[in-house]
């Protein structure tokens, strides 16, 4: 279907609860495996640095068992990449990371970080990683982007998600320009952070994006109808906007 969207499902808050009690469950691969059941077209973890919720183990667990692509959210260190270069994720998502943070905060300063961002970028691509920049909805942001060599950007939607009444429509017209924007420099643009059934439709609406990321409300909405049937709705919500 070319107006298809695609939903990457992020499963980190399956292992939250399992790490909450250092317990052998919930499965995280069960819940990978159940995500590619009913729809998700990737299944997206992020490994952080203090290990807080996945762990190494489910990184190498998930690319060896689901027949969908494993987007290794990552940030940019030489751990990371050593990582990537051994369980060669299908796909990478480069993303600042800082130890005292609740959840991603803001997108990578791909700008001040250039010279690294190109060798990064350059070292995933020769592992055969397709490699994404999340980045906050900023041309300049996505003009650095493109210059590092990426394919591909996710806008982190974070700000709009967070936002009300005409600060939304602000935010929202930010998030349409930057997808036009990162369009017309080539990249494929994907979109993530924050969303849920009341806010997702007006960005799945975008033209440009091709991949949404989200994590947090499907795991939530999971505790009252199952996993299966929240990534249902969540698709039937991003397909109607589509329309
Ligand atoms: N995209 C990126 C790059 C993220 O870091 C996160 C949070 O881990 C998400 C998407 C998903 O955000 P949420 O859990 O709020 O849906």
């Amino acid at each position: 279907m070319a107006n298809d969207i695609i939903l990457g499902v992020n499963i980190d808050h399956v292992a939250t609860l399992r790490q909450v009690r250092r317990a052998d469950y919930p499965e995280v691969l069960m819940a990978a495996e159940l995500a590619e059941q009913a729809g998700a077209g990737v299944i997206t973890v992020h490994l952080r640095e203090d290990r807080r919720h996945i762990q190494d183990s489910d990184v190498r667990e998930i690319r060896e068992s689901i027949g969908i692509p494993l987007n290794l959210e990552m940030a940019v260190t030489d751990e990371m990449l050593a990582i990537a270069a051994d369980v060669r994720p299908q796909h990478c998502c480069l993303v600042p990371e800082r130890r005292e943070e609740l959840t991603t905060e803001g997108g990578l300063d791909v700008t001040g970080n250039l010279a690294r961002l190109r060798d990064a970028v350059g070292q995933l691509h020769n592992h055969g990683c397709q490699v994404s920049l999340f980045v906050d909805p900023d041309p300049e942001q996505l003009d650095a982007a493109a210059d590092t060599g990426a394919k591909v950007v996710e806008l982190h939607t974070g700000a709009y998600a967070n936002a009300s009444g005409e600060a939304m429509i602000n935010e929202l017209a930010r998030l349409r320009d930057a997808a036009i924007h990162a369009e017309k420099l080539g990249l494929a643009v994907h979109a993530g952070h924050g969303l849920n059934v009341q806010n997702v439709g007006p960005v799945a609406k975008l033209p440009q994006i091709v991949e949404m990321n989200i994590g947090h409300w499907l795991v939530a909405r999971a505790v009252f109808v199952g996993l299966e049937h929240a990534i249902k709705e969540m698709l039937g919500v991003m397909r109607d906007a589509r329309k």
